[in-house]
């Protein structure tokens, strides 16, 4: 008999509202979906819709007002703030549109910094740091300053040092937003690879419909509402796969 799977993020009558005031603003309206181990998904609509209150309200970070987010089972709002904010950075890599890398340190040791948060031992971060440089062929790079990279070589340091933690999901929010269209696709190619061969589960906010083509599945918004769900595809990936992959995130495997 086949073990039933568990979805990697459940989302069940997700709403959230910022209160101005007294003045009390919906954003999300009451969402339901949810996402698969090994998905690329790719969350589309205009700007102020509420994709990012999504992200944020997936990551843990922004309370709902009613509904859950359940990832891999577990409830993210059972925890208490710091729970979620160490599930966070185990369980979660992202890649901002606006670059947060450390000016004062170089590519390798910024890749590298989230595992010193979290205590590893400085030669194990540099070496799975170079692993995950050597992986995107950029270690020849390792030396440079953020300073010193093009816009689409930031955009591949922040991508690398998303996976330095082994998350099993790696969380986009409009990554391409800064970067010209043949950058733009060259990140698209990195998150693809990620997402092929690391077998990461990708979730991806955008307001360009061009990027469609790399989801598996497409949750167009609007205005607090999902308009339409389409699975394009079912990411092929055995019940083993995703054990491996999560047993990583757990321990302290390389990618
Ligand atoms: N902290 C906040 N307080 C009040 N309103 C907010 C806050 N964050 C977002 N909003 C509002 O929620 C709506 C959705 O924002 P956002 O999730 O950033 O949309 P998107 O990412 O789709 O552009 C916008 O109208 C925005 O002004
Ligand atoms: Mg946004």
């Amino acid at each position: 008999m086949t073990k039933k799977r568990i979805p990697t993020v459940e989302i069940k009558n997700l709403k959230k509202s910022f209160f101005v005031g007294k003045e009390e603003i919906p954003v999300l309206k009451g969402l339901d979906f949810t996402i698969d181990f090994g998905e690329f998904v790719v969350i589309l609509g205009p700007s102020g819709c509420g994709k990012s209150t999504l992200l944020n309200t997936i990551l843990g970070l922004e309370q709902p007002t009613e509904g859950q987010v359940l990832i891999r089972g577990k409830e993210v709002y059972s925890m208490d703030e710091d729970g979620r904010a160490s599930f966070r950075r185990q369980k979660f890599g992202m890649v901002y549109q606006q670059p947060n890398w450390i000016r004062s340190l170089n590519v390798i040791e910024n890749v590298a910094f989230p595992l010193h948060v979290s205590g590893t031992h400085h030669q194990t971060a540099m070496s799975k740091a170079k692993n995950i440089l050597y992986l995107f062929k950029f270690d020849k790079f390792e030396k440079y300053y953020p300073m010193e990279l093009s816009g689409g070589q930031q955009q591949k340091l922040s991508v690398c040092r998303a996976l330095i933690t082994n998350p099993w999901i790696i969380m986009a929010d409009e990554p391409t937003g800064n970067l010209d269209t043949v950058t733009a696709e060259d990140l698209m190619y990195d998150l693809k690879v990620l997402n092929a061969e690391s077998k990461r589960t990708v979730i991806m906010v955008t307001h360009n419909p061009e990027y469609e083509r790399y989801a598996t599945k497409l949750i167009y918004m609007e205005d607090g509402l999902i308009k339409n769900i389409k699975q394009k595809s079912k990411p092929l990936i055995s019940s083993e796969e995703e054990e491996r992959v999560v047993d990583l995130a757990e321990g302290e495997g390389i990618v």
